[in-house]
């Protein structure tokens, strides 16, 4: 059977997007998760961007052996020198080097003629190649380029050095045909016809999976995607949709990759705690209802014969349905088990903490479920360094008076003095007296609660945004109680805050903020 080289660009082109930033701690985490899922090539980011990227592509070059890391650079001396420096470390160092070939582009971002860009990808890809072993070129919304100067470029990108070419379809606009026809003609040519070919396509019309998959046909050997299918504007291509129609229309494709399936479940939903961003309900695969039956008819169905409504088992994608129910008497091995079927493995000294937290939690609700525990792994993700904690508070609320809120914290460990604040309501005077109480004067920019499970005694998950001198830091909290989650996501957002600048409240002139 053919292989296609999986190449995620999560940590690059998906991380690009607004709402999905990450930490360098939270990129390395999802890197991890990468390796084991099993792709091919992790694009870990853009050094030149900010010092952040360049420190997560270092990071990631040192502590992933299994899979190439690439870093992404213009065709400059600078982009080329830093994602070299970035990759150093890899054991498989990739760079990726683009540049744009439509007219468009040429006339209105680059103003260069078609002769300065060939100079450039002459110049600028003998330089990465003389540095690395592995350089992929992209041509920059090739797929809007005259076809004949895509080609000239891609022939001096070759003999520059270039070992894998990228034919990126940035905005989102081909057509499978479209696709088909670009790689045919680049096969076509003798110089090239020798060359691994790679596709990147963006969803803006909602094509990505299915261009990505007609390229597969034509013969690509890498296709470029991400998981759950975030990127620029509307995406780019999904990891999860083309390895599974890889994998259940086999016998059409006759291609294969090294993605472990099983492991789908868990990389998207470590990717929706990291980033706070969940994934749409009826989203193929990964979303929450796409092996969920609803109606009737299909319940019937799915009870005869699962074959009837389901063309692959929840399991493939370690979707599992699990019977082992957790409640106040559960001990740490059964907890462990748990988390260990979830595809979570959490290392011993974050268990201790879970363990603690599963334990407040089964002194306050019966049954706890697979959902509950996500919202619990939450914290332990995003793996905060606790600066302040949650001493107490007293929250007074009606609706004849302005709310209140008295709140005490232990810094370090140390008691501090009690902040107290009105507000509007409950939670603003619960924010306004952790400020008060932590002499931080953060502003909160985005609040949102939902019920982790049904019922009565449902958690309450809360995700906050707070921004202080222009940048902007995520808290979560959870809690039976949603004051007290809310209380406890505003100090994780603190915390977050003071773990990034620094505790004196300098900054280390890191990351953009998360
Ligand atoms: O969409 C695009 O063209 C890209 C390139 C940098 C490959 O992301
Ligand atoms: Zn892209």
């Amino acid at each position: 059977m053919r292989y296609c080289k999986i190449f995620d660009s999560t940590l690059r082109d998906g991380e690009q997007a607004p709402g999905f930033s990450m930490t360098v701690k939270e990129k390395l985490k999802m890197a991890r998760a990468l390796e084991k899922l099993g792709v091919d090539v992790i694009e870990a980011g853009f050094p030149a961007a900010s010092p952040g990227d360049f420190e997560s592509v270092k990071i990631i070059s040192e502590n992933i052996k299994g899979c190439t890391v690439a870093a992404l650079a213009r065709l400059n001396e600078s982009d080329v020198e830093k994602a070299c420096q970035a990759v150093s470390g890899a054991a498989k160092p990739r760079i990726h080097v683009f540049i744009a070939t439509s007219d468009i582009h040429l006339k209105y971002k680059l103003h260069l003629t078609k002769d300065e860009v060939l100079e450039k990808v002459r110049t600028f890809v003998a330089r990465a190649a003389a540095r690395v072993k592995d350089v992929e070129f992209s041509a920059e919304d090739a797929t809007r380029s005259d076809p004949a100067f895509l080609i000239e470029v891609f022939r001096a990108a070759r003999l520059a050095g270039a070992t894998i070419l990228n034919i990126p379809d940035t905005v989102g606009y081909a057509t499978p045909e479209d696709i088909v026809r670009i790689i045919e003609a680049v096969k076509a040519v003798p110089e090239l016809s020798d060359v691994p070919l790679s596709v990147h396509c963006h969803n803006d019309l909602g094509m990505a999976v299915a261009n990505s998959l007609a390229a597969v046909r034509a013969g690509v050997d890498q296709v470029e995607c991400t998981v759950n299918g975030i990127g620029e504007r509307a995406g780019n291509a999904a990891l999860e949709e083309i390895v599974m129609n890889l994998c259940v229309r086999s016998a059409y494709y006759g291609v294969g990759t090294g993605v472990d399936t099983t492991r789908i479940t868990a990389v998207s939903k470590l990717l929706t705690m990291i980033t706070g961003v969940k994934v749409q309900p009826n989203k193929a695969i990964t979303g929450a209802n796409a092996f969920a039956h609803e109606a009737g008819i299909h319940q019937h169905g799915v009870m005869e014969n699962r074959e009837t409504y389901e063309i692959m088992t929840p399991e493939s994608v370690g979707l599992t349905e699990n019977r082992i129910v957790l409640g106040k008497h559960s001990g740490r091995h059964a907890f462990e088990d748990k988390l260990a079927s979830m595809g979570f493995n959490v290392p011993p000294e974050r268990l201790d903490v879970l363990f603690e937290d599963f334990k407040v939690l089964s002194d306050k609700k019966k049954v706890i479920s697979d959902k509950d525990i996500e919202a619990l792994l939450k914290n332990t993700i995003l793996d905060i360094p606790e600066i302040y904690r949650l001493d107490r508070y007293i929250i007074n609320s009606s609706n004849i008076l302005s709310s209140t809120c008295s709140v005490r914290l232990l810094k370090n460990g140390e008691r501090t003095p009690e902040g107290s604040a009105m507000g509007g309501g409950p939670i603003e005077a619960a924010f306004n007296a952790i400020n008060i109480a932590t002499g931080i004067d953060a502003a909160l920019c985005e609040y949102r609660i939902e019920a982790v499970t049904g019922g009565i005694d449902a958690q309450g998950a809360v995700s906050v945004r707070i921004k202080k001198d222009d940048r902007s830091y995520k808290g979560y909290g959870v809690d039976p109680n949603i004051f007290e989650a809310s209380v406890k996501a505003y100090i994780n957002a603190i915390n977050n805050m003071l773990n990034q600048i620094g505790a004196d409240g300098v900054s280390s002139g890191g990351h953009t903020g998360s």
